[in-house]
């Protein structure tokens, strides 16, 4: 089978290497499509492949109809907002992610964030400490999860809510289950989001549960932009001048956001939390073990258009 890795934020070279070591040792082919700079790139580049390795890449029903040989796609990565799991189920084409295989990676950056932003982004004036703050979780999964146990090691108390989990799966992890998500807002100095962008969550987070935040608060964003409801939290830094927001994943109206709020804001140039070596090699060597693997037996464990 031919494979196509398709990456518009390449991997790490030893990241790609290893991919097309485990597909060529299984018999597939692999074809490899980096830092590409539009679409007509990648519709043309899916022609004739079976299978598409991507990260944040966009798979949507064009690409799909693009590719008629193609089988799967799997997403080296947590997040699956990338791609028309409606249209690839309708084409017959198997959605997988790799859940947990970069989470360590994100859960880093959202550590390094809280301090980066507490001490002032660097600058010489007087900042603050995380050890012996609040953090909440907002989604206590793979990489809430370990934001927590990082949060924990440094002096952190630790609080957290999840739909999907009870109290007692929230104690197990580590964290005080808290009931309703105002009540995280209103009671951390810190709240980090960990929310995939569905229907449901998109834009969810906006000027009433920001401003219930502490004084001298901080929301951290290492999940998706679309989550946050961004003139809502535009207001919110505006009547609030003690919150902060710190973010993987730059607004829209981030460049009016530095300049009305300069030192209370900050986003990476580039999404950069699962942008490690190791989240790379991870990722990217479970997605290609995953399609060696449904082509090999039809393995769907990880599938997520069924
Ligand atoms: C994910 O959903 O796994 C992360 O957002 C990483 O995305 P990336 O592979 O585009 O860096």
């Amino acid at each position: 089978m031919k494979v196509l890795l398709a990456t518009q934020k390449p991997f790490a070279a030893k990241a790609v290497d290893g991919i097309k070591e485990i597909l060529v040792s299984q018999g597939h082919e692999m074809a490899l499509l980096e830092k590409y700079e539009g679409k007509e790139q990648l519709l043309e580049a899916v022609k004739d492949v079976q299978a598409i390795i991507i990260r944040s890449d966009k798979v949507d029903a064009e690409v799909i109809a693009a590719a008629p040989q193609l089988k799967i796609v799997v997403r080296a990565g947590a997040g699956y907002d990338n791609v028309d799991l409606q249209a690839a189920k309708q084409a017959g084409v198997v959605v997988m992610n790799t859940p947990g295989q970069n989470s360590n990676a994100v859960a880093e950056l959202a550590i390094a964030m809280m301090i980066y932003i507490s001490r002032g982004q660097f600058t010489p004036a007087t900042g603050s400490e995380i050890s012996g703050k609040t953090i909440g979780i907002q989604a206590f999964g793979n990489v809430g999860r370990l934001v927590g146990a990082k949060a924990k090691a440094l002096g952190m108390k630790v609080k957290a809510i999840d739909p999907f989990l009870s109290a007692e799966q929230i104690e197990a992890g580590g964290a005080e289950p808290v009931a309703e998500l105002k009540e995280l807002y209103s009671g951390c100095d810190f709240v980090s989001v960990h929310i995939p962008a569905t229907p449901q969550t998109i834009g969810s987070i906006g000027y009433e549960l920001i401003t219930s935040m502490p004084k001298g608060a901080t929301l951290v964003n290492t999940a998706r932009k679309e989550v946050i409801d961004e003139a809502g939290l535009e207001k919110a830094l505006e009547d609030r001048p003690d919150l902060k927001y710190i973010t993987d994943v730059a607004p829209d109206n981030y460049q009016r956001l530095l300049e009305r709020f300069p030192l209370r804001v900050f986003a990476t140039p580039k999404k950069m939390g699962a942008q490690t070596a190791e989240a790379n090699i991870n990722a990217g060597l479970a997605a290609a073990r995953q399609i060696a693997d449904y082509f090999a037996t039809g393995n769907t464990k990880f599938q997520v258009n069924k």
